[in-house]
């Protein structure tokens, strides 16, 4: 694959389940950038600035390939009683290969 000019990072594969839909992502994007490539709906009302917490999504696989989860996003998603399958898709970033999916998708 052809680097972007001045990227010196990875390009990597985010797959949308139940559909299979893919999206080729820069490393370092979120999952909800990955989300908005392949034009799929995502629920948010903060605008993607770690509020809501209505963009979470569950990781099928590939959750090693996140950024950690911060301590902001550790309450929000405490706070939603969410499991510890579930990241919130504004605060994610993706660094390698990684499946995900909602309730609603
Ligand atoms: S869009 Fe609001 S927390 Fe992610």
């Amino acid at each position: 694959m052809k680097a972007l000019d001045g990227f010196d990072g990875g390009i990597f594969n985010v797959r949308f389940e139940p559909s299979g839909r893919e999206a080729r992502i820069v490393e370092n994007s979120t999952l909800m950038d990955a989300v908005e490539q392949a034009m799929l709906p995502l629920g948010r009302s903060c605008d993607g600035v770690s509020l809501c917490g209505y963009c979470r999504v569950r990781v099928v696989a590939g959750a090693e390939n996140l950024s950690p989860v911060t301590q902001g996003e550790r309450d929000i998603l405490k706070g939603l009683r969410a499991n510890d399958a579930e990241r919130l898709a504004c605060c994610a970033r993706i660094q390698g290969p990684v499946t995900v999916t909602t309730s609603y998708w």
